[in-house]
């Protein structure tokens, strides 16, 4: 199937959906500023185009909530299915204009983008004339559109490509264009955030650190780790979080020895630790943070043993964080501490990633810059059946994360109110009882 084909198709989809959801609120200049950017990235003779994430998924009667695709999220703030952007560096000339940006956007959804000068917004029915018109003159052909994978054709019963069958079909029709995806150009305007994006992770940020507060109260011997699950996202939905940026890992006992545990069914028992491991998205940006407390409030003997080689490993690692060095210093130097300490067997994760729309958000370069937002999460995992080390300090695991900004002087923790001392969180615990 060609390009065009496809395009037609899911035109065809999404302009019989009806547009429920809601597009963020984010200044139009922010917008501007990103698109602008990314023309100064682009290739002079080329053209990008960005497709909305499909309509919300619909089963038995229920539409699932939507979630838009990250980039054309980043570039429009538009929360909406059936959409496309196109941009074109040098410009094209429509209805008697030269434009470089093109919205196309149903009707009920024209009020809500806001183009300047140089940008339009058609309706949707405009796209493929307009996608056809430019194709025989480019040289690069940029493409956005992650969901466009594998598609399964159910009449002939088999699976394609489309993205790998689609470059194919269009560089053969048109010679001397070169099909490519933009993700790693959108990469390096991502990882640099705004000041108005710092802002929004930082209220993201608050509103988790409420949640878990509010778990800290609640946190008792017998509590189900859905209790406390509800408990932070109840206290994330009323501060006007939109959904949670993952879904919520609270491991008690041995779930805490899986990473992304998330079946949050178990009834805590005393002597248990919980990680907690939660994220608010608001406004479009996520949280990212980790606590492990003690069901009984206090910590034994080995878990406070454990857990400060943990906290101390996050601590020199966020120490270092500069412009210049990279994620994979961070991780060597995590690695190292908890090895010197004799558990480096039990830490197997990486210690960081970004975050910003995406809680794992995309990034183009392993070097550190100011305006990079990171994660710094080490942990220790010692197994159930571990016999090289003493029954007390099996079957349980410790994770301790923060979102930290790096800065041209170095680093800022946005996460530092959490507390995530022993004496601190067992202080919490104590005075909620
Ligand atoms: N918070 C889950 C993760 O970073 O993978
Ligand atoms: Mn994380």
């Amino acid at each position: 199937m060609t390009m065009g084909k496809y395009f037609r198709i899911i035109l065809l989809v999404l302009l019989s959906l009806s547009i429920t959801s809601e597009s963020f609120s984010q200044p139009a200049s922010e917008f501007h500023e990103r698109r602008a950017k990314l023309i100064s990235l682009l290739d002079s003779n080329s053209a990008a185009i960005f497709k909305a994430a499909d309509g919300r998924t619909r089963s038995n009667d229920v539409n699932y909530r939507y979630r838009q695709e990250s980039n054309i999220l980043y570039l429009t703030g538009i929360n909406e299915p059936g959409n496309f952007l196109l941009i074109i560096p040098k410009g094209i000339e429509i209805d008697g204009s030269c434009l470089n940006i093109i919205f196309f956007a149903s009707e009920n959804l024209k009020d809500s983008i806001r183009a300047t000068e140089h940008e339009l917004i058609l309706n949707t029915n405009r796209f493929q004339e307009i996608f056809n018109s430019i194709l025989p003159a480019l040289n690069t052909l940029y493409v956005s559109a992650p969901d466009i994978g594998f598609v399964n054709d159910w009449l002939n019963n088999r699976r394609y490509y489309l993205d790998k069958d689609s470059k194919k079909e269009l560089e053969s029709k048109y010679p001397g264009l070169k099909v490519m995806k933009i993700g790693s150009l959108v990469a390096k305007l991502r990882e640099l955030k705004s000041e108005y994006e710092i802002e929004q992770i930082k209220r993201s940020i608050e509103i988790t650190r409420d949640g878990i507060r509010r778990a800290l109260e609640v946190c008792k011997p017998g509590v189900a780790e859905y209790e406390l699950q509800a408990t932070i996202e109840y206290e994330m939905i009323r501060q006007g979080a939109s959904y949670t940026a993952f879904p919520s890992i609270i491991g008690s006992g041995k779930n805490t020895l899986e990473y992304h545990y998330d079946k949050n069914r178990r009834k805590t028992k005393a002597g248990d630790l919980v990680v907690v491991d939660v994220g608010a998205e608001y406004n479009g940006y996520a949280a990212d943070i980790t606590r492990t407390i003690p069901v009984s409030g206090k910590f034994t003997k080995q878990q406070s043993e454990v857990y400060n080689i943990v906290l101390q490993a996050q601590k020199e690692v966020i120490k270092i964080i500069r412009p210049g060095i990279r994620l994979r210093d961070l991780d060597n130097k995590a690695k190292e501490l908890i090895a010197e300490a004799g558990y480096g067997k039990y830490f197997k994760h990486s210690v960081s990633h970004h975050l910003g729309i995406d809680v794992h958000d995309i990034w183009s370069s392993d070097t550190l810059k100011a305006g990079m937002v990171i994660t710094v999460e080490p942990g220790i995992y010692i197994p159930e059946n571990d016999d090289s080390i003493s029954t007390e300090y099996r079957g349980w695991g410790i994770r301790i994360e923060d979102d930290v900004l790096v800065t041209s002087g170095g680093y800022e923790i946005l996460s530092r109110n959490i507390p995530k001392e022993v004496i601190e969180i067992e202080e919490m615990m104590r005075k909620n009882k």
